[in-house]
């Protein structure tokens, strides 16, 4: 993933870069000005991200983000459930058998939006020790969502709601037994911080645990799924939640979005280790779990 340079870090490696040429004579070697579209480039380059197929400023893309979970919020779990027919449902429930919860445990959703994950844990958890559950994202549309569907399912002390960057958690070094992360990574900006935050927060033991849409692996269900992510999610976007750009994105999103292997990769760079990949219909997502060790 890129890295991020600040304004003022791009701004110093410029300067420094036009000190090089003007007063060393580095200028003097036509060679050397060859590199001068390279150098500039990346930094241009660094600076820059993806929101679905469009390249983006970096500091624009959560806010791009920011907008579409805004906008589908009222509608966000109905259209899971039109746009899968249900099958998101069986992909968190292998999530949550591959997490096992544990009575007692301290667990972390980020970008835990309407509450789909934290609402199966704590089904599983016996009553009198439910451990501690805390939701963090970004979104407060989102948030406000989940805290009325806790509401209504009688869960009002059990699960924390927390506005919150999962680049930044709003959490202690490690405090938490398991981090679980679904349909999120995604969408955040520098995917590299957010993985090492995970490992920040988790305590030595601790499990990682991703859910994320991913690459299909069978050649002739790519061609169909392919079909049916540009042609029919954006027009049940359109419809139901009355915003096509919004599924159109996701559809994007998804294939910007590293392959099984890419993400395994970036997960031990982050320092968690011993990850285990477990393909879901075809690779249509994937759960990445690791551990910090
Ligand atoms: C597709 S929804 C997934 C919601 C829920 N986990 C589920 O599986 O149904 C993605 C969520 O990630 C949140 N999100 C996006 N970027 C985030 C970030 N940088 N930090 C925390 N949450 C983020 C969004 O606000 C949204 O609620």
């Amino acid at each position: 993933m890129q890295r991020t340079l600040s304004i003022a870090d791009t701004s110093k490696i410029y300067f420094f870069v036009v000190y090089l040429f003007c007063y060393h004579g580095f200028l003097a070697s036509e060679g050397s000005l060859s590199y001068l579209p390279l150098i500039m480039g990346k930094l241009i380059d660094e600076q820059t991200t993806y929101f679905g197929y469009r390249k983006v400023g970096e500091t624009e893309k959560a806010s791009l983000v920011k907008e579409v979970f805004d906008n589908v919020s009222n509608k966000y779990d109905l259209m899971n459930d039109v746009m899968s027919m249900g099958v998101h449902r069986l992909w968190k429930n292998v999530m949550i058998d591959w997490l096992a919860p544990k009575p007692g445990m301290t667990l972390l959703d980020v970008g835990g939006g309407t509450g789909d994950i934290p609402f199966r844990v704590l089904a599983r958890l016996p009553k009198a020790h439910p451990g501690s559950i805390t939701v963090v994202d970004i979104n407060s549309a989102m948030l406000r969502r989940g805290r009325e569907h806790a509401i209504n399912r009688g869960i009002i002390n059990s699960i924390k709601w927390i506005n919150g960057d999962a680049e930044n958690l709003p959490v202690n070094d490690m405090s938490v037994d398991a981090y679980t992360i679904a349909f999120c990574i995604r969408n955040v900006t520098h995917i590299a911080r957010a993985l090492s935050e995970a490992r920040r927060v988790l305590k030595p033991g601790g499990r990682f645990l991703c859910l994320e849409f991913s690459h299909v692996t069978a050649p002739i269900l790519s061609k169909i799924y392919d079909a049916y992510s540009f042609k029919v999610l954006p027009m049940l976007g359109a419809q139901i939640a009355g915003d096509r750009t919004a599924y159109q994105y996701l559809a994007e999103s998804i294939r910007q979005f590293p392959d099984q292997s890419r993400f395994t990769t970036m997960i031990l760079d982050s320092g968690l280790g011993n990850v285990k990949v477990r393909n879901l219909s075809g690779g249509i997502a994937a759960l990445h779990s690791a551990w910090r060790i």
